[in-house]
């Protein structure tokens, strides 16, 4: 399976902020937005990674994360012209993912969970190789997500963008699994009222061609999105007492990239020396003792 970041947009509710850099580029708490949702995929055992940036932001994220060779993974880049859609991904990374099954987050999206890991890698996996996964979590606010609500006997029976009166509290997050129909029916998406290709409109084929599974994340599972100040400051003070409270971080690829075998301890030891100065390398330096005297 091959996986796409989005990270592309325009940021305006967090300027003047992003006026010169990208959202998914500022920090929460002690690493890059980006992380969070780069280890989501990582630990559902995806490698192959498509980023997604405005053209302007492109080279600062190549500055940051390079090829992935660093981590045993393999990135590549492309820009997204103008903000045409969440659903363009698969117009523009349509090459990328042909032929394979793949994984769509949103570079603004943070997971975090008791069994998320166990759980993406198995809907990830061969079990699933036909149709779409979408994962759901109830929220205060469902008008400003696209929603799914279901029947009586717990199946999804819609699926709407952003609805004035919402017909559940159930958001669709943004993780999205494809087959690899997902191609061909983003080309034949039109713009919709907002003149943005839908992510919903695709979700929505799925579900009419009775190919639409949808995973619901209990309270357990925290799910944010972090397009506001507000929102940024608050996934900001929840990575921090998650990780001052238990000593480890979360949204830590260079961790995550060790703990699924994809770095051995000298890679994973060469990075963190390089950022010595930094509490998040001496995190990694320390994690590092932890696993060898783990495995000694
Ligand atoms: O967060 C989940 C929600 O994300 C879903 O429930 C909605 O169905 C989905 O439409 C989306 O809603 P948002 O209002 O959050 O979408 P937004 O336009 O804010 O875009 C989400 C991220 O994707 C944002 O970080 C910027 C990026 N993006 C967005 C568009 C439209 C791009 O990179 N390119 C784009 O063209």
């Amino acid at each position: 399976m091959k996986g796409i970041i989005l990270a592309g947009g325009t940021g305006t509710r967090l300027h003047p902020m992003t006026s010169v850099t990208s959202k998914q580029l500022m920090p929460v708490y002690d690493k890059p937005l980006i992380y969070y949702p780069l280890t989501t995929l990582m630990l559902a055992g995806i490698r192959e990674i498509l980023i997604i940036t405005t053209p302007r932001d492109q080279a600062a994220f190549q500055a940051l994360l390079g090829d992935g060779n660093a981590l045993g993974l393999s990135f590549s880049y492309l820009a997204q012209p103008t903000p045409g859609g969440i659903a363009q991904a698969y117009v523009l990374g349509s090459d990328f993912v042909a032929g394979h099954r793949s994984a769509l987050i949103l570079g603004d999206n943070l997971f975090h969970g008791d069994g998320l890991p166990e759980r993406l890698r198995k809907v990830s996996g061969a079990a699933c190789e036909s149709g779409a996964t979408v994962f759901a979590h109830q929220v205060a606010d469902p008008e400003r997500y696209g929603v799914v609500a279901f029947d009586a006997a717990g199946r999804a029976r819609s699926i709407e963008e952003k609805p004035t009166r919402p017909r559940s509290n159930w958001a669709v997050t943004g993780l999205y699994l494809y087959d690899t129909q997902v191609v061909d029916i983003a080309a034949d998406l039109t713009p919709s009222s907002r003149g943005e290709l839908e992510i919903s409109d695709i979700n929505r084929i799925y579900l009419e061609r009775g190919q639409l599974a949808v995973e619901r994340l209990d309270r357990g599972v925290v799910w944010l999105d972090t397009g506001t100040p507000e929102s940024l400051l608050e996934a900001a003070i929840l990575v921090r007492t998650i990780e001052q409270r238990q000593g480890m971080k979360i949204g830590c690829p260079e961790e995550v990239a060790h703990q699924m075998g994809y770095i051995d301890d000298a890679a994973l030891e060469a990075i963190a020396s390089r950022m010595v100065g930094s509490d998040y390398g001496r995190y990694l330096a320390r994690y590092l003792d932890t696993a060898r005297f783990a495995q000694a």
